[in-house]
């Protein structure tokens, strides 16, 4: 039997220098539990962190060996050592932050989402390209191994045309981690489905329709919505499903992905929703047409969304400043996952299915 699951290099494409200094506004949870330990297993080079609550950058910068701590944005950008200023800040706090960026001819790593309101998303974009400085988004579930070896399944052709994709996650979230986040009024779709929006556009393009409803349990603290069901439509008959809720308290909580095509069907579990931040390896199975008696391949995927996949939108900056190319999630491209957001929220509210080119400035 031939082996499929053999040579799915999901590891991602690294770039020819990995020393371009690297400058980071934001010494919070993110930044310390996934952007530099990911940083440090692809060998990148950190040169200075900057937060307005000087305490947390020089903790951080304790904490990871990180050589300089900058007073401010503005000394950041005067480092001439910083090449990619590595933002990983608020959302609304991010437009500024590019601003000065592009100002300074910095390329960037943005944060997802990129804005919490498209127009800003769409500026934020316009601002780069008119200073000629790549920019890109850290959607970086595209490069966790599940996505990436289903993503390779897809284009050797293994499931065929595809029929039907969902992604479902029911856990129980700690809100703690953001606050910020469960105080907004914009809570799941904009902070955690943008994930699975960005990745299951990655693996399948632009849907026509989107109908979303948003909810969340008896009592709940934050008039957000935290419980939501999304159906995207394709023109090729393809339905999407994305299903999730973080107020599952049974102790049965899962995160799963399954894709369906004329050909193959591919399923697996997304192991970091299992236990956040510290999660588990993905799985990943696969069964195909052609092969008879029907035969479950199972792969063995070794690395983890945290911090793994964080290496992934870095590099992919790296190869993109490298070569004079665009990164794989770009600011541009991501504006196409923002319109699936606020398409969402748009639906939420008007009881009705949104075309993602509904969403304008
Ligand atoms: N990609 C992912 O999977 C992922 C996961 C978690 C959070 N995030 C994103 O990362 C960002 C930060 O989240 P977090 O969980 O680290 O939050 P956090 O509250 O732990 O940290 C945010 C940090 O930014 C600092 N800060 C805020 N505004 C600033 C400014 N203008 N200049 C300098 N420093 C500033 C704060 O002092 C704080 O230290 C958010 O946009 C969030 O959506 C992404």
């Amino acid at each position: 039997m031939a082996d499929v699951l053999t040579g799915l290099v999901y590891h991602p494409r690294m770039p020819r220098r990995r020393d371009l200094g690297i400058g980071i506004v934001g010494a919070g949870g993110i930044v310390n539990y996934a952007h530099l330990p990911a940083y440090r297993k692809a060998g990148f080079r950190v040169v200075g962190i900057t937060d307005r609550v000087r305490e947390k950058a020089e903790k951080t910068a304790r904490d990871h060996n990180i050589p300089r701590v900058y007073e401010s944005l503005d000394e950041l950008l005067r480092d001439p050592e910083v090449a990619i200023v590595d933002i990983a800040v608020y959302p609304w706090e991010q437009v500024r932050i590019v601003e000065s960026a592009a100002a300074a001819r910095k390329h960037m790593l943005c944060q997802k989402p990129l804005a919490d309101r498209y127009a800003d998303a769409v500026r934020i974009v316009g601002m780069a390209r008119e200073a000629g400085v790549k920019l890109a988004v850290n959607q970086q579930m595209r490069w966790d191994a599940g996505i990436r070896c289903a993503k390779l399944l897809i284009e050797r052709g293994w499931l065929g045309s595809p029929t039907y994709a969902t992604i479902q996650g029911h856990y129980l979230t700690d809100w703690s981690l953001w606050p910020w986040i469960y105080q907004g009024r914009r809570i799941e779709i904009l902070y955690h489905s943008v994930h699975y929006i960005d990745s299951l556009r990655y693996l399948f393009g632009e849907p026509q329709w989107v109908f979303s409803s948003g909810s969340r349990a008896p009592n709940e603290a934050t008039e957000g919505e935290t419980k939501t069901v999304t159906i995207w439509e394709f023109p090729s008959g393809l339905q999407v499903l994305i299903d999730v809720n973080h107020t599952m308290w049974a102790d049965d909580r899962y995160a799963i992905y399954r894709f369906e095509g004329t050909e193959g069907v591919i399923k697996g579990t997304i192991g970091l929703l299992y236990n956040y931040p510290t999660g588990r390896p993905d799985t990943l199975e696969f069964t195909s047409k052609r092969y008879y008696p029907q035969y479950w391949f199972s792969a063995r995927l070794e690395t983890m969304w945290i911090p793994d996949a964080f290496i992934g939108p870095m590099a992919s900056l790296m190869c993109a400043i490298e070569e004079g190319a665009e990164p794989e999630t770009s600011g541009e491209d991501n504006l196409k996952t923002l319109q699936i957001v606020f398409a969402a929220y748009r639906s939420m509210v008007e009881k009705r299915a949104v075309c993602p080119a509904e969403i304008t400035e």
